[in-house]
């Protein structure tokens, strides 16, 4: 089965900003997909194009519209519908290490539509053609809610930014109903401690109150009861200033950020920490992993999905889990071999969203081809958020009646 016809085209996501969607066409049918964009962004990540200029803040993506329709249709009209060899194609055509010519989002954008195609040829479920073609064990993924956000996603004052919730049932289904009773529970405890406004949300549907403690935000979460745990994702280059953090209006070395785990660790039930220092101190990285004992220590900037930065934090005992984000690396093939790489290490995987999201449910379904033990889609509200979350109730649905 051949490529028949692809083109691209802007379109606006969750954020208001422009990004790529995809349409490729094979005898099969139209497959269609759209790509995502960070805001707290590594520096280390695979570049997207914008246009620059006046149109849209400079954020068009006409550029990279281009490229797909002029540069990467003619190259690759007519050749058979094999990712893998497509995705190198790609990577060659571009000639960049960062993807910085024809754009990450260019090469993402095409990417996932033939994926899509793909799994249609082989007449399966998008899921189950990654699994089956890279050979992982399909796994339903714990998920991890979003409920309060700081940071570059919000403007409540606190430094930490995301704040997730990952309740500890079996079942996907069981997890996600708790997780909705448990963000409406927040809402109305927020609002009795805080004022209405403290519900106002952050860019993933987080609540975004004005808070900027760390330890206070946390309690607010423990007020939950539910069995529930938690992962921070600190994202703490976003507030590294080259030499110190600057965290609740106070800078704090290195060994202080590690000290305020420790308390805050030692007295809530915190089991995931996400970039819990800057992206570029892979030995400082070691000490904290080597001080937090069993606390899953979360690569996401510091990795960017990216297998060399991987290699690097294995040797030096950096962290013990990696953050899967496909734009960051830039091509689904690349973002397989990371997860393989990770599950070489025996490192747990965290599958994500990024904060600007469209429709587009992908990662719903490579999280499950993969087998990654967890996902993080943002809180349990918003359109572009819970497409995620509703695609994977359905592969539960599928999975269980396999059984
Ligand atoms: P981003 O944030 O998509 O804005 O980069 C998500 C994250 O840091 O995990
Ligand atoms: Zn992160």
């Amino acid at each position: 089965m051949i490529i028949n016809f692809l083109k691209a085209r802007e379109i606006l996501d969750s954020r208001g900003v422009p990004t790529v969607e995809v349409s490729l066409d094979t005898e099969k049918g139209s497959f269609v997909s759209a790509v995502p964009s960070g805001s707290s962004v590594g520096s280390h990540e695979a570049k997207e194009l914008r246009d620059g200029g006046d149109r849209y803040m400079g954020k068009g993506v006409t550029k990279a519209v281009k490229n797909i329709n002029e540069t990467i249709a003619p190259a690759i009209k007519g050749e058979e519908v094999d990712p893998e060899k497509i995705d190198d194609i790609l990577l060659k055509l571009d000639g960049t290490k960062d993807k910085s010519r024809l754009g990450a989002n260019a090469i993402l954008g095409v990417s996932m539509a033939l994926f899509r195609a793909a799994a249609k040829e082989a007449e399966k479920p998008l899921y189950r053609y990654i699994s089956s073609q890279f050979s992982f064990k399909e796994k339903m993924p714990k998920p991890c809610f979003n409920v309060i956000n700081g940071g570059a996603h919000a403007g409540g004052g606190l430094d930490f930014q995301e704040l997730m919730i990952v309740p500890q049932k079996d079942s996907f289904s069981n997890n996600l109903q708790i997780a909705v009773e448990s963000y409406y529970q927040l809402k109305v405890s927020l609002e009795e401690k805080y004022g209405k406004s403290a519900s106002n949300i952050g860019d993933e549907g987080g609540f975004a109150p004005k808070i900027s403690e760390p330890r206070e935000a946390i309690s607010c979460l423990a007020w939950l009861g539910n069995d529930l745990k938690f992962f921070i994702d600190v994202a703490a280059s976003e507030f590294f200033d080259g030499e110190k953090y600057y965290i609740a209006g106070r800078r704090k070395t290195k060994e202080e950020m590690i000290g305020i785990y420790k308390e805050l660790t030692e007295e809530f039930d915190i089991i995931g920490l996400e970039d819990p220092l800057e992206e570029n101190d892979f030995d400082g990285w070691s000490d904290l992993r080597e001080s937090l004992g069993d606390t899953v220590i979360i690569g996401d900037d510091l990795l960017v999905t990216n297998i060399e930065r991987m290699e690097k934090a294995f040797q030096k005992k950096s962290c013990n889990a990696v953050i899967i984000k496909i734009n960051q690396i830039g091509s689904v093939t690349e973002a397989i071999s990371a997860a393989r790489k990770a599950k070489e290490y025996g490192w747990k995987i965290i599958v994500s969203h990024r904060s600007g999201e469209t429709n587009d449910d992908f990662i719903a379904d490579f999280a499950v081809g993969i087998g990654a033990e967890y996902i993080k889609s943002g809180a349990p509200v918003r359109g572009e958020r819970i497409a995620k979350y509703n695609r994977l109730s359905k592969i539960e649905e599928c999975l269980k009646k396999n059984e």
